[in-house]
Protein backbone atom coordinates (compact mmCIF):
# COMPACT_ATOMS: atom_id res chain seq x y z
CA UNK A 1 0.00 0.00 0.00
CA UNK A 2 1.02 3.47 -1.01
CA UNK A 3 1.70 5.11 2.81
CA UNK A 4 -1.06 7.76 2.12
CA UNK A 5 -0.10 10.62 5.18
CA UNK A 6 3.56 11.40 4.02
CA UNK A 7 2.48 15.38 4.16
CA UNK A 8 1.16 14.44 7.82
CA UNK A 9 4.19 12.86 9.29
CA UNK A 10 6.48 15.83 8.54
CA UNK A 11 4.62 17.22 11.74
CA UNK A 12 5.95 14.77 13.92
CA UNK A 13 9.71 15.46 13.40
CA UNK A 14 10.00 13.07 16.94
CA UNK A 15 9.26 9.80 14.63
CA UNK A 16 12.52 10.47 12.61
CA UNK A 17 14.07 9.23 15.75
CA UNK A 18 11.75 6.77 17.61
CA UNK A 19 8.93 4.63 16.34
CA UNK A 20 5.99 4.98 18.14
CA UNK A 21 3.38 3.07 18.42
CA UNK A 22 1.73 4.09 21.88
CA UNK A 23 -1.00 6.21 20.83
CA UNK A 24 -2.94 4.19 23.52
CA UNK A 25 -1.43 5.74 26.29
CA UNK A 26 0.47 8.55 24.70
CA UNK A 27 0.50 9.52 21.26
CA UNK A 28 3.51 11.35 19.51
CA UNK A 29 3.94 15.21 20.09
CA UNK A 30 2.90 17.17 16.74
CA UNK A 31 4.43 20.52 15.67
CA UNK A 32 0.88 21.83 15.73
CA UNK A 33 0.75 20.49 19.08
CA UNK A 34 3.70 22.12 20.23
CA UNK A 35 2.91 25.58 18.51
CA UNK A 36 -0.36 25.55 20.16
CA UNK A 37 1.31 24.83 24.03
CA UNK A 38 4.28 27.88 22.83
CA UNK A 39 1.18 30.15 21.89
CA UNK A 40 -0.56 30.11 25.32
CA UNK A 41 2.78 30.73 26.72
CA UNK A 42 3.38 33.51 24.57
CA UNK A 43 0.42 35.50 25.55
CA UNK A 44 0.57 34.68 29.14
CA UNK A 45 4.39 36.24 28.54
CA UNK A 46 3.18 38.98 26.17
CA UNK A 47 -0.56 40.05 27.83
CA UNK A 48 0.22 39.06 31.90
CA UNK A 49 -3.28 37.33 31.20
CA UNK A 50 -5.45 37.17 27.70
CA UNK A 51 -8.85 35.55 29.87
CA UNK A 52 -11.00 35.94 26.77
CA UNK A 53 -8.37 34.81 24.22
CA UNK A 54 -7.65 31.95 26.88
CA UNK A 55 -11.34 30.74 27.29
CA UNK A 56 -12.17 31.11 23.62
CA UNK A 57 -9.50 28.48 22.96
CA UNK A 58 -11.34 26.30 25.27
CA UNK A 59 -14.53 26.19 23.42
CA UNK A 60 -12.52 26.20 20.10
CA UNK A 61 -11.10 22.55 21.84
CA UNK A 62 -15.06 22.07 22.57
CA UNK A 63 -16.34 22.90 19.08
CA UNK A 64 -13.24 20.52 17.59
CA UNK A 65 -14.40 17.67 19.66
CA UNK A 66 -18.33 17.83 18.85
CA UNK A 67 -17.01 17.75 14.96
CA UNK A 68 -15.06 14.92 15.77
CA UNK A 69 -18.07 13.17 17.28
CA UNK A 70 -21.36 14.80 15.06
CA UNK A 71 -22.30 17.00 18.18
CA UNK A 72 -23.55 20.04 18.98
CA UNK A 73 -20.78 22.69 20.89
CA UNK A 74 -23.27 23.07 23.42
CA UNK A 75 -23.22 19.21 23.99
CA UNK A 76 -19.56 19.35 25.58
CA UNK A 77 -18.12 19.75 28.65
CA UNK A 78 -14.46 19.92 29.47
CA UNK A 79 -12.93 18.26 32.36
CA UNK A 80 -9.44 17.15 33.80
CA UNK A 81 -10.29 13.20 33.56
CA UNK A 82 -12.63 10.73 32.28
CA UNK A 83 -12.55 9.79 36.02
CA UNK A 84 -13.90 13.01 36.89
CA UNK A 85 -16.56 13.09 33.80
CA UNK A 86 -17.54 9.65 34.50
CA UNK A 87 -17.50 11.08 38.23
CA UNK A 88 -19.80 13.74 37.02
CA UNK A 89 -22.08 11.81 34.85
CA UNK A 90 -22.76 9.44 37.89
CA UNK A 91 -23.27 12.04 40.47
CA UNK A 92 -25.77 13.46 38.75
CA UNK A 93 -28.42 10.29 38.53
CA UNK A 94 -30.70 9.23 41.00
CA UNK A 95 -30.62 5.75 42.06
CA UNK A 96 -34.25 4.83 42.95
CA UNK A 97 -35.52 1.86 44.65
CA UNK A 98 -36.73 0.62 40.93
CA UNK A 99 -34.18 1.39 38.91
CA UNK A 100 -30.24 1.38 40.62
CA UNK A 101 -28.47 -0.74 38.31
CA UNK A 102 -25.18 -0.15 36.57
CA UNK A 103 -24.17 -3.00 34.24
CA UNK A 104 -20.47 -2.82 32.76
CA UNK A 105 -18.10 -5.03 31.29
CA UNK A 106 -15.14 -5.88 33.93
CA UNK A 107 -13.20 -5.17 30.53
CA UNK A 108 -13.31 -1.15 31.08
CA UNK A 109 -10.17 0.76 32.56
CA UNK A 110 -10.99 0.26 36.45
CA UNK A 111 -11.66 3.86 37.10
CA UNK A 112 -14.86 3.23 35.42
CA UNK A 113 -15.78 0.52 37.31
CA UNK A 114 -14.44 2.66 40.33
CA UNK A 115 -16.83 5.33 39.87
CA UNK A 116 -20.13 2.89 39.77
CA UNK A 117 -18.88 1.22 43.13
CA UNK A 118 -18.24 4.83 44.71
CA UNK A 119 -22.01 5.13 43.83
CA UNK A 120 -23.12 2.00 45.87
CA UNK A 121 -23.61 4.36 49.06
CA UNK A 122 -26.25 6.14 47.11
CA UNK A 123 -27.84 2.67 46.22
CA UNK A 124 -26.29 2.01 43.36
CA UNK A 125 -26.15 -2.07 42.45
CA UNK A 126 -23.18 -2.33 39.86
CA UNK A 127 -23.00 -5.73 37.73
CA UNK A 128 -19.94 -6.57 36.23
CA UNK A 129 -20.32 -9.18 32.83
CA UNK A 130 -17.24 -11.14 32.46
CA UNK A 131 -15.20 -11.45 30.39
CA UNK A 132 -14.98 -14.54 27.98
CA UNK A 133 -11.65 -16.36 27.91
CA UNK A 134 -10.35 -13.65 24.68
CA UNK A 135 -11.33 -10.95 26.77
CA UNK A 136 -14.12 -9.56 24.60
CA UNK A 137 -17.31 -9.11 25.54
CA UNK A 138 -20.96 -10.89 24.29
CA UNK A 139 -23.56 -8.96 23.31
CA UNK A 140 -26.31 -11.75 25.09
CA UNK A 141 -24.11 -10.67 28.19
CA UNK A 142 -25.84 -7.42 27.83
CA UNK A 143 -29.26 -9.05 26.53
CA UNK A 144 -29.09 -10.51 29.89
CA UNK A 145 -28.18 -8.24 32.44
CA UNK A 146 -29.76 -5.06 30.87
CA UNK A 147 -33.58 -5.27 32.44
CA UNK A 148 -35.95 -2.65 33.55
CA UNK A 149 -34.26 -1.85 37.07
CA UNK A 150 -31.16 -0.54 34.66
CA UNK A 151 -30.20 2.97 34.97
CA UNK A 152 -27.06 2.94 33.37
CA UNK A 153 -25.48 0.62 30.25
CA UNK A 154 -21.35 1.54 30.62
CA UNK A 155 -19.40 0.65 27.51
CA UNK A 156 -16.13 0.78 26.72
CA UNK A 157 -16.12 1.80 22.89
CA UNK A 158 -12.77 -0.15 23.05
CA UNK A 159 -11.30 -1.94 25.36
CA UNK A 160 -7.15 -0.55 27.09
CA UNK A 161 -5.79 -4.47 26.96
CA UNK A 162 -6.65 -5.55 24.06
CA UNK A 163 -8.66 -3.33 21.00
CA UNK A 164 -11.41 -5.28 21.39
CA UNK A 165 -14.23 -2.91 20.08
CA UNK A 166 -17.86 -2.78 20.36
CA UNK A 167 -20.41 -1.96 18.64
CA UNK A 168 -22.41 0.86 19.82
CA UNK A 169 -25.48 0.89 17.96
CA UNK A 170 -26.45 -2.00 18.76
CA UNK A 171 -25.95 -1.77 22.48
CA UNK A 172 -27.33 1.94 22.89
CA UNK A 173 -30.72 0.12 20.77
CA UNK A 174 -30.69 -2.28 23.54
CA UNK A 175 -30.25 -0.58 26.50
CA UNK A 176 -32.71 2.18 25.48
CA UNK A 177 -35.07 -0.65 24.68
CA UNK A 178 -35.08 -1.32 28.12
CA UNK A 179 -35.07 2.59 29.19
CA UNK A 180 -31.33 2.44 30.44
CA UNK A 181 -29.16 5.36 30.15
CA UNK A 182 -25.45 4.71 27.73
CA UNK A 183 -22.47 5.41 29.27
CA UNK A 184 -19.21 5.18 27.09
CA UNK A 185 -15.84 5.49 27.41
CA UNK A 186 -14.10 6.35 24.10
CA UNK A 187 -10.82 7.16 25.73
CA UNK A 188 -9.48 4.30 23.30
CA UNK A 189 -11.37 5.08 20.58
CA UNK A 190 -12.04 8.99 20.03
CA UNK A 191 -8.92 10.12 16.95
CA UNK A 192 -8.72 6.60 15.66
CA UNK A 193 -12.25 5.22 14.93
CA UNK A 194 -15.26 7.17 13.90
CA UNK A 195 -17.63 8.06 16.24
CA UNK A 196 -21.53 9.24 15.52
CA UNK A 197 -23.17 10.11 19.11
CA UNK A 198 -26.24 10.94 17.31
CA UNK A 199 -25.89 7.95 14.56
CA UNK A 200 -25.62 5.43 17.67
CA UNK A 201 -27.59 7.13 19.82
CA UNK A 202 -25.52 7.41 23.27
CA UNK A 203 -26.32 9.44 25.95
CA UNK A 204 -23.31 10.30 27.09
CA UNK A 205 -19.70 9.77 25.97
CA UNK A 206 -16.44 10.59 27.00
CA UNK A 207 -12.89 10.75 26.11
CA UNK A 208 -9.46 12.27 27.10
CA UNK A 209 -6.98 14.12 24.45
CA UNK A 210 -3.73 12.26 25.72
CA UNK A 211 -4.54 9.35 23.88
CA UNK A 212 -5.48 8.46 19.91
CA UNK A 213 -6.15 12.52 20.39
CA UNK A 214 -2.91 13.38 19.53
CA UNK A 215 -3.08 16.09 23.13
CA UNK A 216 -1.84 16.34 26.39
CA UNK A 217 -3.20 14.72 30.14
CA UNK A 218 -4.84 16.90 31.95
CA UNK A 219 -8.39 17.28 29.56
CA UNK A 220 -11.18 15.03 28.93
CA UNK A 221 -14.20 16.16 27.04
CA UNK A 222 -17.90 14.92 27.99
CA UNK A 223 -20.81 14.67 25.38
CA UNK A 224 -24.12 15.06 26.91
CA UNK A 225 -26.86 14.56 24.87
CA UNK A 226 -28.77 17.77 25.19
CA UNK A 227 -32.59 16.63 26.05
CA UNK A 228 -30.35 14.69 28.80
CA UNK A 229 -28.37 17.82 30.04
CA UNK A 230 -31.09 19.65 30.80
CA UNK A 231 -32.58 17.56 32.90
CA UNK A 232 -29.79 16.41 35.11
CA UNK A 233 -28.16 18.52 38.10
CA UNK A 234 -24.19 17.73 38.82
CA UNK A 235 -23.27 17.44 42.29
CA UNK A 236 -20.15 18.61 41.32
CA UNK A 237 -20.16 21.65 40.05
CA UNK A 238 -18.40 25.24 40.08
CA UNK A 239 -18.92 28.66 38.92
CA UNK A 240 -18.45 27.12 35.11
CA UNK A 241 -21.36 25.25 35.71
CA UNK A 242 -23.57 28.36 36.02
CA UNK A 243 -25.47 29.82 33.33
CA UNK A 244 -23.68 33.18 34.00
CA UNK A 245 -20.01 32.34 35.68
CA UNK A 246 -19.56 36.30 35.61
CA UNK A 247 -22.83 37.35 37.89
CA UNK A 248 -20.74 36.31 40.98
CA UNK A 249 -23.94 35.36 43.17
CA UNK A 250 -22.78 32.79 45.63
CA UNK A 251 -26.47 32.13 46.37
CA UNK A 252 -28.26 30.89 43.74
CA UNK A 253 -27.64 27.65 42.26
CA UNK A 254 -28.34 28.19 38.29
CA UNK A 255 -27.60 25.28 36.14
CA UNK A 256 -26.45 26.33 32.67
CA UNK A 257 -28.15 25.04 29.69
CA UNK A 258 -27.29 22.52 27.72
CA UNK A 259 -24.24 20.27 28.74
CA UNK A 260 -22.05 23.47 29.99
CA UNK A 261 -23.95 22.58 33.25
CA UNK A 262 -20.77 19.21 33.59
CA UNK A 263 -18.20 22.20 33.37
CA UNK A 264 -16.76 23.06 36.92
CA UNK A 265 -13.87 25.45 37.57
CA UNK A 266 -11.35 27.03 35.77
CA UNK A 267 -10.85 25.21 32.71
CA UNK A 268 -7.53 23.37 32.15
CA UNK A 269 -6.73 26.57 29.23
CA UNK A 270 -3.09 25.09 28.25
CA UNK A 271 -4.36 22.03 27.69
CA UNK A 272 -7.08 23.03 25.85
CA UNK A 273 -4.70 24.93 23.06
CA UNK A 274 -3.00 21.73 22.78
CA UNK A 275 -5.98 19.21 22.22
CA UNK A 276 -7.76 21.83 19.97
CA UNK A 277 -4.51 21.64 17.89
CA UNK A 278 -4.75 17.85 17.72
CA UNK A 279 -7.92 17.24 17.52
CA UNK A 280 -8.08 19.80 14.49
CA UNK A 281 -5.58 17.72 13.03
CA UNK A 282 -7.11 15.05 13.05
CA UNK A 283 -10.36 16.30 11.83
CA UNK A 284 -8.55 18.23 8.81
CA UNK A 285 -7.04 14.59 8.00
CA UNK A 286 -10.84 13.10 8.56
CA UNK A 287 -11.11 10.24 10.76
CA UNK A 288 -12.80 8.04 8.97
CA UNK A 289 -10.12 7.87 6.51
CA UNK A 290 -7.61 7.74 9.42
CA UNK A 291 -10.03 4.38 10.28
CA UNK A 292 -9.46 2.87 7.31
CA UNK A 293 -5.44 3.11 7.52
CA UNK A 294 -5.50 2.11 10.76
CA UNK A 295 -7.45 -1.24 9.74
CA UNK A 296 -5.08 -1.91 7.40
CA UNK A 297 -2.01 -1.67 9.98
CA UNK A 298 -3.93 -3.99 12.29
CA UNK A 299 -4.22 -6.89 9.62
CA UNK A 300 -0.55 -6.74 8.91
CA UNK A 301 0.36 -6.10 12.97
CA UNK A 302 -1.76 -9.54 13.71
CA UNK A 303 -0.58 -11.63 10.13
CA UNK A 304 3.09 -10.67 11.27
CA UNK A 305 2.99 -11.70 14.79
CA UNK A 306 1.16 -15.00 13.93
CA UNK A 307 3.94 -15.47 11.06
CA UNK A 308 6.39 -14.95 13.98
CA UNK A 309 4.26 -17.36 16.27
CA UNK A 310 3.51 -14.69 18.92
CA UNK A 311 0.26 -14.97 21.25
CA UNK A 312 -2.11 -12.58 20.39
CA UNK A 313 -4.37 -11.14 22.77
CA UNK A 314 -6.26 -9.17 20.25
CA UNK A 315 -9.32 -9.78 18.41
CA UNK A 316 -8.70 -11.72 14.79
CA UNK A 317 -11.02 -10.34 13.33
CA UNK A 318 -10.64 -6.57 12.53
CA UNK A 319 -14.12 -5.49 12.55
CA UNK A 320 -14.13 -6.61 16.45
CA UNK A 321 -10.88 -4.32 17.15
CA UNK A 322 -9.58 -0.71 17.12
CA UNK A 323 -6.34 0.15 16.61
CA UNK A 324 -4.12 -1.09 19.63
CA UNK A 325 -3.15 -4.94 19.16
CA UNK A 326 -1.84 -6.63 22.48
CA UNK A 327 1.20 -9.43 22.62
CA UNK A 328 0.57 -11.73 25.57
CA UNK A 329 4.11 -11.97 26.78
CA UNK A 330 6.17 -13.09 30.01
CA UNK A 331 7.61 -9.41 31.38
CA UNK A 332 5.75 -7.08 29.67
CA UNK A 333 7.11 -4.10 31.54
CA UNK A 334 10.69 -5.10 31.03
CA UNK A 335 10.06 -5.98 27.55
CA UNK A 336 8.51 -1.96 27.02
CA UNK A 337 12.08 -1.15 28.51
CA UNK A 338 13.86 -2.89 26.18
CA UNK A 339 12.23 -2.23 22.93
CA UNK A 340 12.46 1.65 24.21
CA UNK A 341 16.23 1.19 24.02
CA UNK A 342 15.91 0.56 20.78
CA UNK A 343 13.94 2.93 20.20
CA UNK A 344 10.96 1.26 19.60
CA UNK A 345 7.74 2.74 21.99
CA UNK A 346 5.25 0.61 23.02
CA UNK A 347 2.89 0.32 26.39
CA UNK A 348 2.88 -2.52 28.82
CA UNK A 349 -0.24 -3.23 30.05
CA UNK A 350 -0.36 -6.38 32.60
CA UNK A 351 0.49 -9.48 30.70
CA UNK A 352 0.50 -7.73 27.32
CA UNK A 353 2.47 -5.22 24.96
CA UNK A 354 0.46 -2.82 23.37
CA UNK A 355 0.92 -2.35 19.94
CA UNK A 356 -1.10 1.20 19.38
CA UNK A 357 -0.25 3.00 15.59
CA UNK A 358 -1.93 6.06 14.23
CA UNK A 359 -2.02 7.64 10.60
CA UNK A 360 1.52 8.92 10.96
CA UNK A 361 3.23 5.10 11.26
CA UNK A 362 4.09 3.11 8.96
CA UNK A 363 3.91 -0.55 7.93
CA UNK A 364 7.56 -1.10 8.03
CA UNK A 365 7.69 0.40 11.91
CA UNK A 366 4.93 -2.34 12.14
CA UNK A 367 7.36 -5.20 11.18
CA UNK A 368 10.09 -3.88 12.49
CA UNK A 369 8.52 -3.76 15.86
CA UNK A 370 7.24 -7.37 15.97
CA UNK A 371 10.10 -8.21 14.60
CA UNK A 372 11.80 -7.21 17.26
CA UNK A 373 9.39 -8.31 19.96
CA UNK A 374 9.63 -11.74 18.50
CA UNK A 375 13.97 -11.19 18.35
CA UNK A 376 13.49 -10.27 22.06
CA UNK A 377 11.27 -13.15 23.12
CA UNK A 378 13.72 -15.92 21.49
CA UNK A 379 17.00 -14.11 22.95
CA UNK A 380 15.86 -13.44 26.07
C1 LIG B 1 -10.37 3.37 28.32
C2 LIG B 1 -9.79 4.25 29.40
N1 LIG B 1 -10.63 4.89 30.23
C3 LIG B 1 -10.17 5.68 31.22
C4 LIG B 1 -8.82 5.84 31.42
C5 LIG B 1 -8.36 6.73 32.54
O1 LIG B 1 -8.60 8.06 32.20
P1 LIG B 1 -8.29 9.27 33.20
O2 LIG B 1 -6.91 9.05 33.70
O3 LIG B 1 -8.41 10.48 32.32
O4 LIG B 1 -9.30 9.24 34.27
C6 LIG B 1 -7.91 5.20 30.58
C7 LIG B 1 -6.45 5.38 30.78
O5 LIG B 1 -5.63 4.72 30.23
C8 LIG B 1 -8.42 4.38 29.55
O6 LIG B 1 -7.61 3.72 28.72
Amino acid sequence: MNYPFKEQRKLFPTLTKTIHLSSCSQSAISLPVKDAINHYLESWTEYGMDWMGWMERVQDAKNEFAALINAEPDEIAVLSSVSDAASAFAGALSFTAERNKVVTPDIDFPCIGHVWLSHERRNAQVTFLPAEEDQTILFESYEKAIDSQTLVTSIPHVSYYNGFKQNLKSLSSLAHSKGSYVFVDAYQSAGSVSIDVKDSNVDVLVAGAQKFLLGVPGIAFMYVKKELANQLEPLTTGWFSRKNPFAFTNQVLDYADGTGRFDTGTPPMINAYASHAGIALLNDIGVKRIETYLEHLSKLCLETAQKHRLEIASPIDIAQKGSTTAIRVKNAVYLEGHLKSQGIIVSARNDVLRIAPHFYNTEEEIVQTIEAIAHALITK
